[in-house]
C-alpha cells in the first residue's frame, strides 16, 4: 500500500506516524497543515489568506488548499507513493481527492478528547526545521531546544486552548463524517492511537504490509 490517507483528530500522531512510515517506506509525506504553515511564514498571498483561518482553529477554504496540495502531488517524489496528513478534512475535499488519485487505505487513528487535549498542551515544535516534540512524552534533549538544530521550541498558536476547542468541534461536525464515508468504501483501517508512538507505528506497518 503506497497510497495512504491518516484520517484523525488534531493531537491524535498523525504527523509524528507519517513522518515515520515516509521515511522507513520512502513515501512523500503530504501535510496540508505543514505546507500551508510553510505559506504563512513565507508570507505568500495564500500564506495570507490562510492565517486567520488557521489561528482560530477552522479549515482554510477548500480552494485554496486544494490549489497547494495539487502544486505538491505534481512534485516527482509524490509519484512513487505518499502519506496524506490532514487532508481530506470534509466531504467535499474527499471527493476532490477522487479527481486527483485514488488512495490505497485510510488510516483512522482512534483516541479519547481528553488525551488530545493533554498532547495538544504539552507540543512543541522548531520553527525552523519543523521537528514536533512533547514536553511530556518526546522531550528534547535540551529543555525548550531543537534536538536538530538548537533553535528554541515555540508553541504552535493553534495549540492554545481556544483553538484547540475549535478544532475539536471542527473535526468532530466536517471531518468525522469522513470516518462513514470511507467504511462504505471498505477503505477504511481503524488504529488505537493511545499507545506509545512505537506501539502505534507497528500497527501501521502491519496494515501497510497487510499482516494481521
Ligand atoms: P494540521 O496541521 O493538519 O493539524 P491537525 O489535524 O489539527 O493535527 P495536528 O498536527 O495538531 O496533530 P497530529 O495528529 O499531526 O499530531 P502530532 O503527531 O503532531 O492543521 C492545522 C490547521 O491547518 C487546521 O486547523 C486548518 O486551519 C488548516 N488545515 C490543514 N489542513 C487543512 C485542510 N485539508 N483543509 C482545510 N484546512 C486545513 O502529535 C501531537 C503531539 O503529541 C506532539 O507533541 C507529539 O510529540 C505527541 N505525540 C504523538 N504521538 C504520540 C503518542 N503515541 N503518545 C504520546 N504523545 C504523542
Ligand atoms: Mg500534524
Amino acid at each position: 500500500m503506497r497510497r495512504l490517507v491518516f484520517l484523525g483528530p488534531p493531537g491524535a500522531g498523525k504527523g509524528t506516524q507519517a513522518v515515520l512510515l515516509a521515511r522507513e517506506q520512502k513515501l512523500a509525506h503530504l501535510s496540508t497543515g505543514d505546507m500551508l504553515r510553510a505559506a504563512v511564514a513565507a508570507q505568500t498571498p495564500l500564506g495570507q489568506e490562510a492565517d486567520g483561518y488557521i489561528r482560530a482553529g477552522r479549515l482554510v477554504p477548500d480552494e485554496l488548499v486544494l490549489r497547494i496540495l495539487k502544486d505538491r502531488l505534481r512534485q516527482p517524489d509524490a509519484a512513487s507513493g505518499f502519506v496524506l496528513d490532514g487532508f481530506p478534512r470534509n466531504r467535499s475535499q474527499a471527493e476532490a481527492l477522487e479527481r486527483i488519485s485514488p488512495v490505497d487505505a485510510v488510516v483512522s487513528f482512534e483516541i479519547p478528547n481528553e488525551i488530545l487535549v493533554q498532547r495538544l498542551s504539552a507540543r512543541r515544535i522548531c520553527p525552523k526545521c519543523q521537528s514536533v516534540y512533547n514536553v511530556e512524552s518526546r522531550p528534547p534533549r535540551i529543555p525548550g531546544r531543537c534536538d536538530l538544530d538548537g533553535s528554541e521550541l515555540v508553541q504552535r498558536p493553534d495549540d492554545l486552548p481556544e483553538a484547540v476547542a475549535t478544532r475539536l468541534d471542527v473535526y468532530a461536525k466536517a471531518t468525522a463524517p469522513l470516518l462513514d464515508y470511507y467504511r462504505e468504501r471498505s477503505l477504511l483501517r481503524p488504529v488505537n492511537a493511545r499507545g506509545t508512538p512505537e506501539e502505534v507505528a507497528l500497527q501501521i506497518r502491519a496494515l501497510v504490509h497487510g499482516t494481521p
